[in-house]
């Protein structure tokens, strides 16, 4: 890994990419080892947490290492303790950070002082980790042998311009897929996540299109994937955003325009009846209880990847 850290997307490159999600293959056949053996790894939680917090816990004991799972309710952090000084002090005791964050620049700093690898699992700007899991998820379903053929698999992405919208567009350009998101004025994604997930597809032949209109970014779509329409931090504004996202909903009708056998995708957790319905999230084409089980196996492999 040429990274010391994993915080956005664009830190791995195309081949690193590949790697890790190959790793992550083998490890699933195989989950025990001692790759992490004496290993103490922070998980830090400034928001709520399901799937991440646990994946990674368990993830760090199955490959021998020993995962401390921090609110950061109880740490200094709350009280205003600098994210330079955490990651300065964080790196005395242990070999690896991950963290979940209310500001993507605070984990970047602390970083910036950490010795150690810092991952990030969520913050305001991106979650990388889930989109690793996500792709291993395609490449299963899809029966792909190696991740070089997720290049041009076209993914619809309906909904929030949000930090699932950020990672995925830059895996896509890194990996030369085709996605076409789908967001109501207003809530696009991030200019600089455009530029920069551009320029990748430039190099890599991908495809990134950002539409307001749900049914045309639908149309063909081999993967539709959707996220909640608040973001954690946004839970004041869901009443407006309901309105607004309404017609952005994962339903039927929009997979009557996608591909025949679609799968259908979310990040979870879903909120049942608003971005998604019942129907499709219990339907035959989801596949949203593997993308969360493959958060286990594709963590995994970025910490033995990171810490080799
Ligand atoms: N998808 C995801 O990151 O879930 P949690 O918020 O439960 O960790
Ligand atoms: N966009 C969501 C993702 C949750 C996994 C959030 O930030 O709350």
């Amino acid at each position: 890994m040429s990274t010391k850290d994993f915080i956005s997307m664009a830190d791995l490159s195309q081949k690193e990419i590949w790697d890790v999600l190959l790793m992550a293959k083998n490890l699933k056949k195989k989950p025990f080892s001692r790759k992490l053996h004496g290993r103490s790894i922070g998980l830090i939680f400034q928001k709520p947490s399901t799937r991440t917090s646990v994946s990674f816990a368990v993830g760090i004991t199955q490959l021998g290492g020993h995962p401390l799972i921090l609110n950061a309710d109880i740490l200094q952090i709350k009280r205003g303790e600098s994210p330079r000084d955490t990651g300065r002090v964080l790196s005395r005791y242990l070999d690896a950070i991950v963290i979940r964050a209310n500001r993507h620049e605070d984990v970047i700093e602390m970083a910036g002082f950490a010795d150690i690898p810092l991952i990030s699992g969520l913050t305001d700007k991106e979650h990388p980790c889930q989109v690793l899991a996500d792709l291993l998820t395609i490449m299963e379903h899809r029966k792909m042998k190696h991740p070089r053929e997720l290049a041009g698999f076209r993914v619809a992405y309906l909904g929030d311009g949000n930090n699932m919208a950020h990672s995925w567009m830059l895996a896509a350009g890194s990996l030369g897929m085709h996605l076409r998101l789908a967001c109501p004025k207003g809530f696009f994604p991030l200019v600089g996540y455009q530029e920069k997930s551009n320029a990748l597809a430039k190099k890599s032949k991908g495809k990134i299109e950002i539409l307001t209109d749900p049914m045309a970014a639908a149309k063909g779509a081999q993967a539709l994937y959707t996220d909640v329409w608040a973001s954690m931090g946004q839970e004041s504004e869901i009443q407006s955003r309901k309105q607004i996202f309404a017609p952005f909903q994962l339903n039927s009708h929009v997979l009557s325009a996608a591909a025949p056998k679609a799968l259908v995708m979310h990040c979870l957790p879903a909120h049942r009846g608003e971005e998604i319905t019942e129907e499709l999230l219990e339907g035959p084409q989801s596949v949203v209880f593997d993308q969360a089980e493959n958060r286990l196996h594709v963590q995994k492999a970025v910490l033995a990847a990171l810490l080799k």
